[in-house]
């Protein structure tokens, strides 16, 4: 394909590695699962086909996706005692800080899960956590609200019941609104997985340790945290906030991202790899639209970030270094608009992003690379004599 790159014979236990799961092209804004273009999955597919084609190559066909949903509900109940994790948690924590933690909780109720090799066993342990992962995301919610903790209703699907695990009230039957159920699913694909990025290298490295997939998972989700990764959707709505209540003065905040000495950012800016424009950003800005309008939602950040993108685009700050929107910079206006609290984007990123991580680690494992070992250029100090403490 163009765009591939060589690898010397020594990437093999730097971090970098061959995967067959997803392929980017920076140039061309082109992002494909497994082969299949992420236009195509975002328009036909459903997440969990998504899943299933990410972790084990293929699309479903109807028996596999009926075993593979029915494995998944199996599992969906959570250790009451994993309650008590939780509980010991402040309602000020951030919710990604309570899920790593209670994703590295699960280990201690899973102990079989921890280290395993067979494929019979990966899938176990991988159905395990795909079943409880969701309910672990909405228990951070629910603790932030000091509300109960429920288990998933079985008999809704995993996309709804992760709604009604996160906003169902005590003694309110949860009103499913189609829109928001359609629009969550997409996101969720969209998020799935984005080949060698920070997180995902992060659940591969540690996995290469054999450290299992609980723990490999945990880290991972430690990692897209930060706000220059999956945190940048919460990041972007602050900013947007941030530019509405100083009066929607776009270009005062471009010009402090363009400004050398501020280390402010223009977040749901740039990336690494896409360098024209990100195929997500595309979609989920005209999912925007579509799910604003549904829901008859007029956000005024909606506004700020079209003339802020706008005026981004003719800046030859921005141009000269090919600084589009990527994935978060719209993904948090629908999250907002279906009445996520910005605290829980990267949460929601997270459930997206799992079989991504999964699968990779999957793919590790089974490949039998070895423990992960990034090599370093030394530009230290030469060799020197020890002083004692009275000569220095
Ligand atoms: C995700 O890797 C993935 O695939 C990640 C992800 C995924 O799905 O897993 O796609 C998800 O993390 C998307 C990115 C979300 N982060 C943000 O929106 C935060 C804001 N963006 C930037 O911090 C930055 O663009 C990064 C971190 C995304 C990419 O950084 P790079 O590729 O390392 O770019 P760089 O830091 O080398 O910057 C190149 C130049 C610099 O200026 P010069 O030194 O050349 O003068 O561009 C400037 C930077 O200062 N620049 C920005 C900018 N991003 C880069 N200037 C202002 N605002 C920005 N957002």
């Amino acid at each position: 394909e163009t765009g591939a790159i060589t690898l010397d014979p020594g990437y093999k236990n730097t971090g970098s590695c061959e995967s067959a799961i997803t392929f980017l092209d920076g140039e061309k804004g082109i992002l494909r699962y497994r082969g299949y273009s992420i236009e195509e999955l975002a328009e036909k597919a459903d997440f969990l086909e998504v899943v299933y084609l990410l972790i084990f190559g293929e699309l479903p066909n109807k028996e596999q996706l009926t075993t593979f949903r029915q494995d998944i509900v199996a599992q969906s109940f959570v250790n009451e005692d994993m309650k008590k994790v939780i509980d010991g948690f402040p309602s000020t924590a951030h919710p990604m800080g309570m899920l790593s933690s209670l994703t590295s909780a699960l280990i201690a109720f899973n102990p079989k899960s921890v280290n395993v090799s067979s494929e019979e066993d990966m899938y176990k342990a991988i159905v395990k956590l795909l079943a409880k992962f969701p309910t672990l995301a909405a228990w951070t919610l629910r603790k932030k609200e000091t509300l109960p903790l429920e288990n998933r209703d079985t008999n809704v699907g995993y996309v709804e019941s992760l709604l009604k695990m996160m906003f169902q009230k005590p003694g309110e039957e949860y009103k499913f609104n189609p829109t928001v159920v359609d629009a969550l699913d997409k996101l969720l694909i969209l998020h799935a997985d984005h080949e060698q990025n920070c997180s995902t290298s992060t659940v591969r490295i540690v996995g290469s340790s054999h450290a299992g997939l609980f723990a490999s998972i945990s880290a991972g989700v430690s990692a897209l945290w930060g706000p220059l990764h999956g945190g940048a959707n919460q990041a972007v709505i602050e900013m947007l906030e941030e530019i509405k209540a100083d009066g929607g003065d776009t270009s005062k905040f471009i010009d402090k991202a363009k400004d050398k000495d501020d280390p402010f950012r223009l977040m749901g800016f740039g990336h690494r790899v896409y360098k024209n424009f990100d195929p997500r950003a595309r979609i989920i800005k005209k999912a925007a639209d579509e799910v604003l309008d549904a829901l008859g939602v007029n956000d005024p950040i909606l506004d700020i970030a079209k003339s802020l993108e706008k005026a981004a685009l003719e800046d030859p700050y921005f141009v000269e270094r090919k600084l589009y929107p990527n994935v978060d910079f719209y993904s948090g206006i629908i999250y907002r608009a279906m009445g996520i609290p910005t605290e829980m984007f990267t949460v929601m990123f997270a459930v997206g992003r799992l079989p991504g991580w999964i699968a990779q680690w999957r793919e590790m494992r089974l490949g039998g690379e070895p423990i992960g070992r990034p090599r370093q250029v030394y530009v230290g100090e030469p060799l020197r004599s020890f002083k004692e403490v009275d000569n220095r």
